[in-house]
């Protein structure tokens, strides 16, 4: 076995689990009117028990309804109307040899007021936190200990309630700044009480609902306890305070499961999110310190690290050299399911690594959906599993390498058709091919190569540097005609754009010695962005205007978020309603809200969209008994809609 430690099985509490790889805590708003996660949310949970995790963990269930709600997604574990659900959910997790948690949650500060929750109960106007605080606007009253000791004993009868669905364990939730880490944080909590002052006081409302859940479930039902490690963010608590909170709860928790994050209150909370959940410009693993050194400090209870991880080999070494017991991954399961067998059976190279885009998150929230942008199956379990009608073998031709081709020849070739892949250039990989040096996109030029692969070995004939007349696709002879021929950038109408010191977005990308010493961008959606901060870490002087009045960065908007961040840490300046009126050998003249502006630059860059080419795929709609265009030719989208697309009508293929 390549990686023995990594799956050396663990025993805690009464529970072996069977590797030491945890899917970490996700949260599913896909609930149904009476407040039951639909079948949908079980198959997304049961895949990941199916791709060998030890252990799958539902995220955000709120143990008291009335004052601890955020949203009206979360499922209510004061709600009896659950229990059929959760049974159902818990079954399709350990039939497969995995043992399932729920994230027993409260929001406290960060409930939401008066929300209604479908077929259950509307939360109560008064909102509770450990001491008087003003948040946003609302009023945050100190929690009576009454109070305190009732929601402990919901904690308790929420774990028990869902042993009796049929849970193995659970995760309490004292992190990323809700009620529980409220409570632990210093800064939030200015008590004088029993339940405040040194850090004893702080962990006492955690250590006791570790208590009554053990009281209520027995010493050998695991209780782990999610905790912040540190807020990571100026003002709020390090590592130091992290490792007193670890203390207080050794053994106590099960599993002191060590993540970061927080900073209710703090000017700089909204970086945050990609702290917690770290974004492509942060290093693999980066989080891993801060568990390591809380493990040096903890004796009885296991310790669990999360965050950034897809590496099998970086999860061995991990857990060989003792930095944690656990180690948990929320996006590189939802991005590759299969990653722990892969591992555990030596085949590596045919993991998906998560590129960290937040595709997920962002349609999570947006849509209720956690859809993967490399993995179109993720959430659509029960739409791909659906057995369809016999397909016809047919020919297919895709036209167009790039990742909506090569995932539709894939999954012609999978489905038993004949397959040929035309490229007009010399690679695979289309537009998104000349980021493939940016080094925070390193996994994306990974899945790029590992596609490459995966073509050859599912048989289908690649043929690059062949540009796909109407007379070369009839002289294919194929049955069907797949146009995933995408767009090319749009040059804007600026006097001076064909200037010597004007290149586009990509050859920018390909080539960024032809930025000599400062450049101007065009354009501030992430391919404008995103080059930004590419260049701008090759040590170029770079800057953004934007016609508009904001960022253009579509609909993944954690992402747009975390590169925004990125932005202002680097300093690199955008200017909002600011248009090119004319590009010299200098610069650009804008046009700005305070009137007319120079722009000195030596390179001009536009990254101002894309122009689909639709005349071009219209071309071959008669060259073939069937004819199916996909992707950006249709219409501009991301990674995602052109994976989801490209599978599911590579899959009605010879069948519908
Ligand atoms: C789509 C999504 C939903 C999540 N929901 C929750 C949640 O309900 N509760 C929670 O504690 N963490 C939640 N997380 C955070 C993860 O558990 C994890 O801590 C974080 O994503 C970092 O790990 P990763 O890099 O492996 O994704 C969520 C993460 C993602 C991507």
């Amino acid at each position: 076995m390549k990686y023995p430690n990594l799956f050396k099985p663990i025993k805690i509490g009464n529970t072996l689990f069977r590797n030491r790889i945890f899917s970490a805590p996700i949260g599913h708003p896909d609930v149904t009117l009476d407040g039951n996660f639909s079948d949908d949310a079980i198959a997304f949970y049961e895949r990941k028990a199916q791709g060998g995790a030890a252990a799958v963990t539902l995220g955000e269930a709120i143990v008291d309804s009335v004052y601890g709600k955020r949203h009206a997604f979360q499922i209510s574990l004061d709600n009896q109307n659950v229990f059929h659900s959760l049974s159902r959910l818990a079954d399709s997790v350990t039939r497969h040899g995995a043992a399932v948690s729920i994230e027993l949650q409260h929001s406290g500060m960060q409930a939401t007021p008066g929300i209604v929750t479908p077929g259950f109960c509307t939360a109560s106007d008064i909102v509770y936190g450990p001491s008087d605080y003003e948040l946003d606007g609302k009023k945050i009253r100190e929690m009576p200990e009454e109070i305190i000791l009732e929601i402990i004993e919901k904690f308790a009868r929420a774990a028990l309630f869902v042993k009796n669905c049929g849970f193995t364990m659970v995760t309490v939730h004292a992190g990323h700044g809700w009620l529980l880490n409220q409570f632990l944080a210093p800064r939030l909590n200015r008590r004088k009480d029993k339940w405040g002052g040194n850090t004893e006081n702080r962990a006492r409302f955690v250590v006791e609902v570790c208590n009554a859940i053990h009281r209520l479930c027995g010493d050998d039902f695991p209780v782990e306890v999610r905790i912040s490690g540190s807020e990571v963010l100026e003002g709020g608590y390090g590592i130091e305070e992290g490792i007193r909170i670890a203390k207080a709860l050794d053994g106590y928790a099960d599993i002191i499961h060590v993540s970061v994050g927080g900073g209710i209150g703090l000017p700089n909370a909204q970086l945050g999110f990609s702290i917690t959940h770290p974004c492509m410009f942060k290093e693999d693993g980066v989080n891993v310190k801060y568990a390591a050194e809380i493990k040096k400090h903890v004796k009885k209870s296991a310790v669990a690290t999360v965050g950034a991880l897809s590496d099998p080999a970086m999860m061995e070494e991990i857990i060989a050299s003792g930095k944690a017991d656990i180690v948990e991954m929320a996006r590189g399961l939802v991005c590759d399911p299969d990653l722990p067998s892969k591992a555990r059976d030596g085949r590596d190279d045919e993991i998906v690594r998560c590129i960290r885009c937040f595709a997920c998150f962002s349609d999570l929230v947006k849509h209720g959906g956690c859809f993967c942008a490399l993995n179109p199956v993720t959430n659509r379990e029960r739409t791909f599993g659906r057995l369809l009608p016999e397909a016809k073998k047919q020919k297919v031709l895709v036209v167009g390498g790039g990742i909506g081709g090569m995932q539709a020849a894939l999954t012609a070739a999978e489905n038993g058709h004949e397959v040929i892949l035309c490229e007009k250039s010399g690679r695979l990989g289309g537009r998104i091919r000349c980021e493939e040096n940016v080094p925070f996109k390193k996994h994306l030029k990974r899945y790029i190569e590992q596609r490459e692969r995966l073509l050859a070995k599912a048989g289908v004939e690649v043929r690059l540097n062949t540009e796909v007349t109407p007379e070369y696709a009839k002289s294919t002879e194929a049955d069907v005609i797949i146009a995933a021929i995408g767009a090319v950038p749009l040059i804007p109408d600026i006097p001076g754009i064909d200037g010597a010191n004007v290149i586009g977005a990509e050859e920018a990308f390909l080539n960024p010695a032809k930025v000599k010493h400062s450049a101007l961008i065009l354009g501030a959606g992430l391919v404008g962005t995103e080059l930004a901060i590419y260049l701008h870490g090759l040590g170029k002087k770079v800057q953004i205007i934007e016609k508009i009045a904001q960022f253009n960065h579509g609909s993944n908007e954690l992402h747009g978020m975390a590169v925004k961040s990125k932005l202002a840490e680097e300093g690199i300046e955008v200017s909002f309603s600011t248009a090119a009126v004319k590009i010299d050998a200098g610069g650009v003249w804008c046009k700005t809200p305070a009137g007319e502006r120079y722009y000195e630059a030596d390179t001009v860059i536009y990254a101002v969209g894309q122009k689909p080419l639709t005349e071009e795929a219209m071309a071959l709609y008669d060259c073939a008994a069937h004819f199916y265009p996909l992707g950006d030719c249709v219409t501009p989208g991301n990674i995602g809609d052109a994976t989801a697309q490209a599978m599911t009508i590579a899959r009605n293929v010879g069948r519908f």
